[in-house]
């Protein structure tokens, strides 16, 4: 599909996603449509908040230990392997991975996905430079379906990759079932790495999602400029509260926006017609923790066999590497 095709595709999904979420009772947004331009560049300021220990922790694993990993990844032997990243973002941490495997010829080539145009152009320009005699190709898109799309290229191993703790923005059922689909597109020999954020003191946790800057929030409320700027809408993001908890018990920690005022919203240059009470809360974002046991009932349910477990000096982070049999 043609770049100005795609961008079609993806305005059109975002404004039905966008008034679904907003006329259902109650009221979401899907966290997908975080990353615009200003969104990437947010989140990457999040990763350096001395609060947001998630990125510290894998950036750990993954500067002390792509070694190891890369060991586990090759051990199987045969032709070098492509390496798909689902939500690569910056890369930041997969780069020491890819240098890597770079280093010891394992590599065949990089398919980054992500659904940021922004970021893919960033990576196609900026990684080249730094990683010599890498091949690679970006794919904008959503993961499965650019997922999909790499299996009309030339069949090799694969490894997919999924960082971030990102996995954890889906609730738990639907991350079973979205490892599920991944196995479905995976066949023996593959290999899967999946980076996990665990369980830990919750006074650790919700700071991470509350930063004393307020860039968290600002990412947030981001969504509500970006649905403006792109979707014709008239949200007064004065007018919202960015308010995160965590439940020691279900992992789940949950950011909202809270209706300051009774108010009227309208998207699409008046396509659709949003009311929020005061005080009413818009659900925004899930990041599931795991415990190591609930990770491998999951993953094991998916059809994945345990490879290794990666973990940072605190173990608040696990990046875990799986295979199909
Ligand atoms: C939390 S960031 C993690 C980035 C990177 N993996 C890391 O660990 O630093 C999530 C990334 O996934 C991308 N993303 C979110 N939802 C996506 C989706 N449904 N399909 C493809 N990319 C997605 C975002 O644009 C963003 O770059």
């Amino acid at each position: 599909m043609s770049t100005a095709a795609t961008a079609r595709k993806q305005a059109s999904s975002f404004l039905k996603d966008v008034i679904t979420g907003l006329n259902a009772s109650p009221k979401y947004l899907s966290s997908k449509y975080f990353y615009d331009a200003k969104g990437d560049a947010l989140f990457q300021q999040i990763m350096q908040c001395r609060e947001y220990y998630l990125t510290r922790c894998e950036m750990e694993i993954l500067s002390r230990q792509s070694g190891d990993m890369a060991a586990v990844l090759a051990a199987s032997g045969g032709e070098p392997f492509d390496l798909i990243e689902l939500g690569a973002g910056d890369a930041s941490k997969s780069f020491h991975l890819l240098k890597e495997l770079l280093h010891r010829g394992t590599l065949h080539r990089y398919y980054p996905i992500d659904i940021s145009a922004n970021i893919i152009a960033h990576l196609e320009h900026t990684l080249p430079a730094k990683l010599p005699g890498l091949q690679m190709e970006g794919l904008n898109g959503d993961y499965l379906e650019m997922l999909q799309q790499t299996r009309n290229y030339a069949r090799r191993k694969r490894v997919i990759m999924f960082m971030g703790a990102s996995i954890g923005n889906f609730t738990p059922p639907e991350a079973l079932q979205f490892c599920c689909k991944l196995r479905q597109q995976m066949l023996p020999g593959d290999m899967l790495i999946i980076g996990f954020d665990l369980k830990k003191h919750p006074r650790i946790i919700l700071p991470a999602y509350n930063d004393a800057q307020g860039i968290t929030r600002a990412f947030n409320l981001n969504l509500l400029h970006r649905i403006n700027r792109e979707l014709e809408a008239n949200f007064n993001a004065d007018n919202f509260d960015h308010y995160p908890v965590y439940d020691p018990q279900s992992g789940s920690c949950k950011s909202y926006l809270i209706s300051l005022t009774e108010q009227v919203v309208e998207i699409g240059g008046g396509m659709a017609t949003v009311r929020f009470k005061k005080d009413e809360p818009l659900y925004m974002e899930i990041s599931q923790k795991y415990t190591v046991e609930e990770i491998h009932q999951m993953m094991e349910s998916a059809g994945f066999s345990p490879v290794r477990q990666f973990y940072d000096s605190k173990r608040w982070f696990t990046d875990t590497v799986w295979q199909c049999l």
